[in-house]
């Protein structure tokens, strides 16, 4: 539908008609209206399959929704680093949706991974903005393909599910802007998603529901968002001044009550019929959009797209530890299968993104009819309780196995929507258990089901470490082709795994006091602080082993200088110099060398993953703008590039760079300064200009620096260094005090208003 025929169609609706369009028929429907022909959209949970509830309605997933097929969770959907694989898992998400007459998804859920406790994080990418940007990007290009919407969410800064109706995230305008803003601002730019999802907290005090900073300054004026806004489930408490602040859809339904206050409001004048009408319009844009390009034809065909899950999850279980290369197993020796999760997988969480899966594949299911893998349970996990009958029968079937795999993980308890683990480490029965096998048998390995980091107390007991984060249904078929080495491992940690959890960043402060939670490590989240502090992590970001090896050379830069308005194309070569063909995801950081800003030691600002036969060489290329070297300036308001020396890092973790080289970049854009009484000397030197209108104060004697050094004994004790050090730190009304009264207060003002004066000249 064209816009004119939009606002026509508007023309003809009711108030009453157009304030009911601002809120859910019902729990997943917006509303129809009859009489003008106006259909209504069905919405869904999302975001890793489609969760379509029939009857019934509630979205914490008691009720029953259709049978699905769940793919891998965002923690395992980012480790792939692979942008076209999960563009194609976003178009299979796309067609199921079509085929059921889904018109939006709700997701990809982008939230940084700001503690390893937040409960959520298994629905979430990455500690890492430009990972948790591109992984989401890459899913809603995939679904709208298919002409289905998406909603990317929670907008914004919903870090933490601890109070978070109720809790604010308080935090400073650069590390909204570097972190937080950022997890979206790619995706929103580029992939245009149809629909935002705001998030249930206050962002600095105030409601991301109506916070207008957010969803209309930010995210409409600047980033160019055409879609619309809906609430998160319940996240209207103030629905006109939401509406003003941006927020056109409310979901699900509020029963009539909010949109007889936005009616009220109209008549009385509080509200101009306009803000409705242009809600109504944006959310009409995206029904007709859906509705226009509905495909007829789409089936929902289950067992392919259970195929295609497991191929996504085949490249998203990340191989952490490969002692002796006890990894891959051999298909035909004595090996035993331990743990609850061999036969029953943990394979995704709870809450809103729990999928009806239609089969479950589990690892057992692949191997039980070869006749050399046995099977011990190990461990039950409703409760944490050692149990010594199962734990003696996974010991003995270890002794006489050739190696064992022990299938463990986080309980359902442990994570889901709406609440935090209190926690980091795994139910104490199931590393007792890690703990009494490896000491039995020596090849053991570990395979992990979570969504977030664990401490592994047994890590240097056991020979090989394998993280399957929560890998959706068919998880189990991948798992057994990585483990006999049908496929070549080649995901990476999308976050840091620290050993502990008081070494992350977030520790003293997360979830705050009350209703506020203060973000005060900054833009110093997940690798950001391990790398700068160099703190020895359990696993780096962008770690992950391979069943092959690989070489990096000739990293070029296409220029040694450049200004922050050119690009910068940087190339390296890849060999794959093991004996199979395998997948590496090849990592850019820049770091910037000497910076008047408090920065991370280094930033990732560019992967792709290359896919090399054995022996075989490619080039990977990369392009970097101003924003690959820029910090947010606060002064400015807007990115900024300090002039200087660049170094564009090249490598296989953020903990293993193998090549780098310095590019110097000059700003364009000088960062105005404000002088005042205060202003040190210092600070007026760095400007050549303002030193050439200081030059009638230098004359006078306290700023004479060493003219007649060593003539007299003052000059024996402040050496001139000494003294123009100390003069640096002086603030210009210093002069009052040390001029011997050359200078007054008029004169000294006078001299502050024209150093302002020349920076606009
Ligand atoms: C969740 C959203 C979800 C919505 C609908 C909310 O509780 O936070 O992620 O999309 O419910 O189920």
């Amino acid at each position: 539908m064209t816009r004119d025929q939009l606002q026509e169609l508007i023309g003809k609706m009711t108030l009453e008609e157009k304030a009911a369009m601002c809120s859910g028929a019902d729990f997943w429907h917006t509303e129809s209206v009859e009489r003008l022909g106006i259909p209504a959209m069905m919405v869904s949970d999302g975001p890793h399959g489609l969760k379509k509830q029939d009857q019934k309605a509630d979205h914490l997933g008691v009720n029953d929704s259709i049978k699905a097929v769940c793919f891998p969770a965002g923690c395992g959907t980012a480790a792939s680093f692979n942008r076209e694989l999960i563009t194609k898992m976003g178009e299979a998400l796309g067609n199921e949706c079509q085929a059921e007459g889904v018109g939006v998804i709700l997701g990809p859920a982008v939230n940084i991974k700001r503690s390893p406790l937040c409960g959520r994080n298994f629905e979430y990418y990455s500690e890492d903005p430009y990972v948790a940007s591109e992984m989401a990007g890459a899913l809603i290009e995939g679904v709208q393909n298919k002409n289905v919407g998406t909603s990317i969410k929670h907008f914004l800064a919903n870090n933490q599910e601890h109070r978070r109706m109720s809790s604010s995230s308080e935090m400073d305008e650069r590390t909204m802007r570097e972190i937080y803003l950022a997890a979206f601002e790619g995706a929103v730019k580029k992939q245009k998603p149809w629909t935002v999802m705001c998030s249930y907290n206050r962002i600095n005090g105030t409601y991301a529901a109506e916070n207008k900073e957010v969803l209309t300054d930010i995210l409409r004026d600047e980033w160019d968002f055409d879609g619309f806004v809906m609430s998160d489930w319940g996240a209207v408490n103030n629905r006109v001044p939401d509406l003003y602040a941006g927020l056109e859809l409310e979901m699900p339904s509020s029963g009539g009550i909010n949109d007889r206050l936005i009616v009220e409001a109209v008549k009385e004048g509080r509200l101009e019929e306009a803000v409705l009408d242009r809600a109504v319009e944006r959310i009409l844009n995206i029904v007709y959009r859906f509705e226009d390009n509905r495909d007829k034809t789409a089936v929902f065909d289950r067992d392919a797209d259970h195929e295609l899950a497991r191929k996504v999850a085949e490249e998203t279980i990340v191989l952490l530890k490969n002692e002796d290369g006890i990894l891959p197993l051999d298909e035909k020796e004595k090996i035993v299968f331990i743990g609850k999760y061999a036969a029953r997988p943990r394979f995704q969480g709870g809450g809103s993104s729990h999928i009806n899966s239609h089969k479950v594949t589990s690892a057992w299911d692949c191997v039980k009819e070869w006749g050399n893998i046995t099977l011990a349970e190990g461990f039950r996990d409703e409760k944490d309780e050692i149990d010594e009958a199962l734990m003696a029968e996974a010991v003995e079937q270890a002794k006489a196995a050739k190696a064992a795999v022990i299938f463990a993980g986080l309980p359902d308890a442990f994570e889901s929507e709406g609440f935090d683990r209190g926690h980091m480490r795994m139910p104490n029965c199931q590393n007792e258990l890690i703990a009494r096998v490896a000491a039995a048998q020596p090849n053991t390995i570990v395979v992990l089901h979570n969504g977030s980091p664990v401490e592994m107390p047994w890590a240097d007991q056991v020979k090989g470490i394998v993280e399957a984060y929560l890998g959706g249904q068919a998880v189990g078929g991948a798992q057994v082709d990585i483990l006999f080495g049908k496929v070549n491992p080649s995901a990476k940690l999308p976050e840091s795994f620290p050993y502990k959890l008081e070494d992350n960043p977030s520790y003293l402060y997360y979830v705050g006091e009350g209703d506020r939670v203060e973000y005060r490590e900054g833009v110093f989240v997940g690798y950001r602080y391990y790398d700068t502090k160099k703190m020895d992590v359990r696993f780096p970001f962008g770690f992950g082993l391979s069943y092959t090896a690989f070489d990096y050379s000739d990293l070029k830069l296409s220029a040694e200088n450049i200004s922050d308005q050119d690009t910068l194309s940087v190339s390296v070569n890849v060999t794959n110099t093991g004996s199979r063909a395998g997948k590496e995801v090849v990592q850019l950081y820049v770091s910037d060398v000497e910076s008047t800003v408090i920065r991370p030691v280094q930033e990732l600002k560019g992967f792709e993953k290359v896919e090399l036969a054995s022996g075989e060489t490619k080039t990977v290329t990369f392009t970097l703008d101003k924003r690959a070297f820029a910090y947010w300036n606060t002064t400015l308001h807007d990115w900024h590039v300090e002039s200087g020396t660049f170094l564009v890092r090249v490598g296989k973790s953020s903990r293993d760079i193998v090549l780098e080289a310095p590019v110097n970049v000059d700003s364009t854009v000088k960062v105005p300064v404000r002088y005042t009484l205060d202003t040190t000397f210092g600070d007026v030197m760095k400007d050549p200009k303002a030193m050439e209108m200081m030059a009638p104060f230098m004359k006078l004697g306290i700023l004479e620096t060493g003219e007649d050094e060593g003539s007299n004994a003052a000059s024996e004790a402040i050496s001139s260094e000494m003294q123009e050090a100390m003069m640096r730190y002086m603030p210009l009304r210093g002069l009052l005090s040390f001029s011997g009264g050359a200078v007054t207060m008029e004169q000294l003002q006078g001299m502050v208003d024209a150093l302002n004066a020349g920076q606009q000249s």
